[in-house]
């Protein structure tokens, strides 16, 4: 099996991939590998107050600064958690990464996506995920599961979060071997089977 991987997690607010990310995990543990779960954005220490600006800050928020403090919070995650971890060996699940700023700024609010591309490359210093699992689902279906109590980015309207999803398809066409997208209308179980059976695949 390839040792040290970086593994992400990308879909629609409400898609499940946080579920599925943990089931992974505890997969993977019980199998005795060693497993480091991050996310962006909010990694651990200076990420997650990034985190708290990026989804609760009231005022008006500018596209462009709205993409440079992902950024931001993502070069902390790649330098702090993600490269030392893959370099030991790890295997990192991240809950979000560059796709996210990809579909959401550059699909969703309309953000050159060339120049986000670039921007994704300086934050991470050219390291690219090994794998990425896109959950795909409705806006409807994933709106419900969301609930009344929407973050700053969830409020962002039907129309975004459409342009969104599109803008993951997409990627996934682009990206047939790295982007996997799944269809997280399944249940839980019937997700994760295709989880770790596109993991296998993967690594054998
Ligand atoms: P979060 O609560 O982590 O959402 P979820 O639980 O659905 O993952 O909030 C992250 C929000 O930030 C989510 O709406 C997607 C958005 N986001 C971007 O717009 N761009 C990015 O680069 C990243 C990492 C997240």
């Amino acid at each position: 099996m390839k040792k040290g991987m970086f593994i992400t997690f990308e879909g629609a607010d409400g898609c499940g991939k946080t579920t599925q990310m943990k089931l992974l995990a505890e997969y993977l543990e019980k199998k005795g590998i060693d497993v480091v779960l991050t996310r962006e954005p909010g990694a651990k220490g200076l990420g997650e107050k990034v985190r708290e600006i990026l989804l609760n800050y009231e005022g008006p928020v500018s596209d462009r600064c709205e993409s440079f403090l992902f950024l931001a919070d993502r070069a902390q995650n790649i330098d702090i958690i993600v490269n030392p971890a893959v370099e030991e060996g790890k295997i990192v699940l991240c809950d979000r990464h560059i796709d996210s700023t990809v579909a959401y700024q550059g699909y969703g609010r309309g953000l050159d996506i060339e120049r986000i591309n670039m921007l994704n490359n300086i934050a991470t210093n050219g390291r690219k995920p090994d794998l990425t699992f896109v959950f795909d689902i409705d806006i409807e279906t994933s709106m419900a599961r969301v609930g009344k109590e929407k973050d700053r980015m969830e409020r962002a309207g039907k129309d975004f979060h459409n342009r969104v999803r599109q803008g993951y398809l997409e990627l996934a066409k682009q990206e047939p071997q790295r982007i996997k997208v799944i269809d997280a209308a399944k249940s839980i179980e019937e997700i994760h089977a295709e989880v770790i059976k596109i993991f296998e695949e993967y690594c054998f």
